[in-house]
């Protein structure tokens, strides 16, 4: 299928784990493809070469989406390379969970940072953009903890919580623009970043979901493919949750 061809999108984050999906199943849709991640590293370079080799262009860029100053530097060096960018998807996230009483100010301060201003950093450089063209599509990775909330994820419930927020009044300033603005709020997904917790957290979560299993990285992946594609093209502001159903 061709959904998105003709595109090009911007991944945070996708060296692995759910950015890397949605960065491959946007290639197997026809998208050219830029990445970021924090460094250059071996899990880059494969993800680079697993996307040129779906026959669309690919680059991986080490850019730190915490900072203001490299997301500038970065949309540039994109559209340099590209010539333009459709789809801009905030993912890059981290986790620093801990219960409010043991949790340390800089452990709040590093995932706001991360998770939250990232997608004012990327957002704001890639606006001038989109807006030039008269046509983009920005998707921020939310989460269920950030709808619901969840003890011992304060920090992360927070910045997730935040994005909602983002999402919803970025969908109301730039629409005029023809340019739309949704979050995806994923559930349980394996990842290497839900591969810390213990089998037996694992397990409880997964029997407290409906369709009773874990997602896969490639279920938070068609539905990005949806929000960049121009089937949802009178979609924007809206949350969707990908949780098989643990959130209603
Ligand atoms: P992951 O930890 O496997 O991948 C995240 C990637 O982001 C890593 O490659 C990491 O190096 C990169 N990254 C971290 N800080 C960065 C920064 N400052 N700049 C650029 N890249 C940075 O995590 P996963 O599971 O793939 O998560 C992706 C997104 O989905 C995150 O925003 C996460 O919060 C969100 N999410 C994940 C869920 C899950 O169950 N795995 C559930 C709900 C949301």
């Amino acid at each position: 299928m061709d959904l998105l061809k003709g595109k090009t999108a911007l991944i945070t984050g996708a060296a692995r784990g759910i950015g890397k999906a949605i960065a491959l199943k946007f290639a197997s849709e026809g998208a050219d493809v830029a990445f970021t991640d924090l460094t250059y590293d071996e899990n880059m370079e494969a993800t680079e070469k697993e996307i040129n080799a779906l026959g669309v262009k690919a680059k991986g860029y080490a850019s730190n989406a915490a900072s203001l100053e490299s997301s500038e530097e970065l949309i540039t060096n994109v559209v340099n390379d590209f010539g333009r960018i459709d789809v801009l998807v905030n993912n890059a996230g981290i986790t620093r969970d801990n219960l409010l009483m043991r949790m340390q100010e800089k452990d709040w301060d590093m995932v706001i940072t991360v998770n939250l201003k990232s997608a004012f950093n990327l957002t704001k450089s890639v606006q001038r953009v989109m807006m030039k063209q008269r046509i983009g599509s920005i998707i921020n990775m939310s989460s269920v903890v950030g709808v619901n909330g969840n003890a011992g994820q304060s920090n992360y419930s927070a910045s997730k919580a935040g994005m909602i927020g983002f999402t919803k009044s970025i969908a109301q300033e730039l629409g005029s623009r023809n340019i739309r603005c949704n979050a995806i709020a994923p559930g349980f997904i394996e990842t290497e970043m839900t591969s810390k917790l213990k089998e037996e957290v694992r397990d409880t979560w997964i029997q407290t979901i409906p369709l009773r299993r874990s997602g896969k990285a490639d279920d938070v992946a068609d539905v990005a493919t949806f929000l960049a594609s121009d089937l949802s093209s009178y979609v924007s502001g809206q949350v969707i949750n990908v949780c098989g159903g643990m959130s209603t």
